[in-house]
């Protein structure tokens, strides 16, 4: 693949693949020298259209560790905000000659029409609902090396379905591994149709949550909620935050996920997010090896010129 713009498109035999190649990563990364030399004399452009934390600083640690020269290219101060569009500022990043863009986008769908206007690879970082591939493919492995498998696990993913799109890369890679998929959620905020995804759906946390081996926590997206239903944060923690009240409902070893940013006591309480079972921390980890992966997988790929 020249691109990796989401989930949908890859084998299982793809994930399979850039997983192990991230376990690798993570031995590089916890090492005291922590440079390769894969993407030497490379130039790697994150093109952040949303605010970002993790994905763009652990985008830009993969590409230095792997010997990029990465530019972090700031919207906020950017001609963007003189009335330029995508398309002219994909042009203009273009004509500069990098080998890859990682982009972040509100609009779903505006990464896969930026890919058609470059010559490089681009990476998808999140785009509006859609997609968010590296964290699906981050969850992936860290539940991977906390269980040794996807296959055959029950993972409740809760909260926020409708504007998630964290929720829907991991739902499309989940399954693709053979792991069953529940989603938990206020019907105002479940997608209409989903259950034709083969997830099952809940409306009740606590049978949603009833024996599940991996619970995942979503945010309320209230960016993306412009005018329409906005929950009570009150109402909507007694119903869907996640507590140890709650959490005791699981699996009994099961384990706590969540992509970041978190909303303490929206969506869940914070003895839960810092306790015994949240593999949080860990996740961040697990992003920067998930990301030295793919550019790692996409450097076989890059134009020569
Ligand atoms: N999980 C995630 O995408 O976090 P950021 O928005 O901080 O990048």
């Amino acid at each position: 693949h020249r691109h990796l713009l989401g989930i949908e498109g890859l084998s299982p035999g793809d994930i399979t693949l850039l997983l192990d190649r991230a376990d690798e990563a993570i031995e590089v990364s916890r090492q005291v020298e922590k440079k390769k030399t894969t993407l030497r004399g490379r130039t790697q452009i994150n093109l952040f259209f949303e605010p970002s934390t993790r994905t763009q600083s652990s985008f830009e640690l993969a590409g230095k560790r792997l010997g990029a020269d990465v530019m972090n290219m700031s919207v906020a101060s950017s001609s963007v905000k003189k009335g330029e569009t995508l398309i002219d500022t994909a042009a203009t990043l273009n004509a500069m000659r990098p080998d890859i863009i990682v982009v972040r986008h509100q609009e779903a769908g505006a990464v896969h029409l930026l890919a058609r206007k470059v010559d490089c690879s681009v990476v998808n970082a999140g785009d509006g609902a859609h997609e968010h591939p590296t964290q699906a493919l981050l969850d992936a492995l860290t539940i991977r090396r906390n269980r040794g498998r996807i296959q055959g696990l029950t993972v409740a993913i809760c909260g926020d379905i409708l504007h998630s799109r964290v929720a829907r890369s991991n739902i499309i890679l989940l399954q693709a591994l053979g792991a069953l998929v529940r989603v938990i959620g206020p019907s105002t905020l479940m997608p209409a149709g989903i259950e034709r995804f083969g997830v099952e759906v809940f409306t009740d946390m606590r049978q949603g949550l009833a024996g599940a081996d991996i619970v995942m926590m979503l945010r309320l997206q209230r960016e993306r909620m412009n005018g329409s239903f906005v929950p009570s944060v009150k109402e909507y923690f007694r119903y869907y935050g996640l507590d140890s009240e709650k959490l005791a409902g699981a699996a009994p070893d099961a384990l706590v996920m969540h992509p970041g940013p978190m909303n303490r006591g929206v969506e869940i309480s914070s003895e839960v997010a810092d306790g015994a079972q949240s593999l949080i921390r860990e996740q961040v980890e697990m992003g920067v090896a998930v990301r030295m992966a793919v550019l790692e997988a996409l450097a076989g790929h890059l134009p020569n010129r």
